[in-house]
């Protein structure tokens, strides 16, 4: 049988990925330090599995922009992805890896294609792109690289894990009487769940090597993603629409960073995926 790694499985996404494969070995960084070239060299090598899959990352956006975190980002994002690919490679493994639209400039109204060459506008952008470089370079490598946007799911199990928007949202609407929220920021939420199914799908039908686009359909800002939560939940707070510049955040974002999916079937609107997380939630 098809040994599957899923790594950085007590993250948002990982421990989705454990739910959808349960036979799967799931380690975090307590079993496995991505950063360690000789660790993960030895530890995966010894396991031998068909699949790594990748959901380990330096997230902190804004932390990001401090030298020390930007140095750990770049282990954790981008250097250690040519150690997995490297392994995955001697094993004749699939690696399979997410990056973001934050590789994305964010000048394009329209959105991104797979293809579209990335510029990012922040150090987080960069470290993520630096770990797509290391996968890109390595020409026999059997790849999915998924780029995709604002997940949102249950909070992962990790120490570190980040609260998503939406359940920020609604920890704020419990201590404010108005929110005010950036609405000059266009995007995809994606809810996790649905994230993992398509990489499974991805998998198991053996689509080809190669980068793909997997988010909810329907791109919104943050200040329009906040509008329809309190609509489904029927909650009224006031919602105040602001641009990202009255706002400010260390690190700068993209204003357009919708990805267009253009070789998978599209994934659902992420309104009705809100609806369930909003449901499961409960
Ligand atoms: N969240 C989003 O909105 C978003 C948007 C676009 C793309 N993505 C991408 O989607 C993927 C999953 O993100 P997520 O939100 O599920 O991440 P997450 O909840 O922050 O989980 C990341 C996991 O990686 C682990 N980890 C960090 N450094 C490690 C290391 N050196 N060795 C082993 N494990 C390590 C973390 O453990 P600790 O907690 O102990 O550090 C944590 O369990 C990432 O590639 C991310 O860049 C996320």
């Amino acid at each position: 049988m098809n040994k599957i790694l899923i790594i950085g499985a007590q993250g948002m996404l990982g421990q989705e990925l454990l739910k959808i494969f349960p036979q799967a070995v799931g380690w975090d960084r307590e079993e496995i330090d991505i950063t360690d070239e000789k660790q993960v060299k030895q530890k995966i090598s010894d396991l031998k599995p068909a699949v790594v899959i990748n959901a380990a990352a330096y997230n902190a956006v804004d932390a990001c922009g401090q030298d020390a975190e930007f140095e750990l980002a770049k282990k954790i994002n981008g250097y250690a992805l040519g150690y997995l690919a490297d392994v995955c490679l001697a094993l004749n493994a699939t690696l399979v890896h997410y990056s973001t639209n934050y590789v994305f400039a964010g000048d394009k109204k329209d959105g991104y294609q797979e293809s579209e060459p990335p510029n990012p506008v922040n150090k987080y952008g960069q470290s993520k792109l630096l770990g797509e470089r290391e996968i890109l370079r390595r020409s026999n490598l059997k790849y999915y690289l998924i780029r995709t946007s604002k997940l949102f799911g249950a909070k992962g199990k990790s120490t570190m894990a980040k609260e998503n928007f939406f359940a920020q949202m609604l920890r704020l609407s419990t201590k404010q009487i108005e929110l005010r929220v950036v609405d000059d920021e266009l995007s995809n939420f994606t809810y996790a769940p649905d994230l993992v199914q398509a990489t499974n799908i991805l998998w198991q039908e053996s689509h080809a090597s190669g980068i793909y686009h997997l988010v909810n359909a329907n791109p919104r800002t943050w200040y329009e993603g906040a509008r329809a939560l309190f609509d489904i939940l029927g909650k009224k707070v006031k919602l105040i629409p602001v641009a990202a510049n009255e706002f400010p955040r260390p690190a700068k974002r993209p204003k357009y960073g919708t990805l267009l999916n253009t070789k998978f079937p599209k994934l659902r609107d992420y309104e009705e995926a809100l609806e369930e997380y909003l449901k499961d939630r409960n």
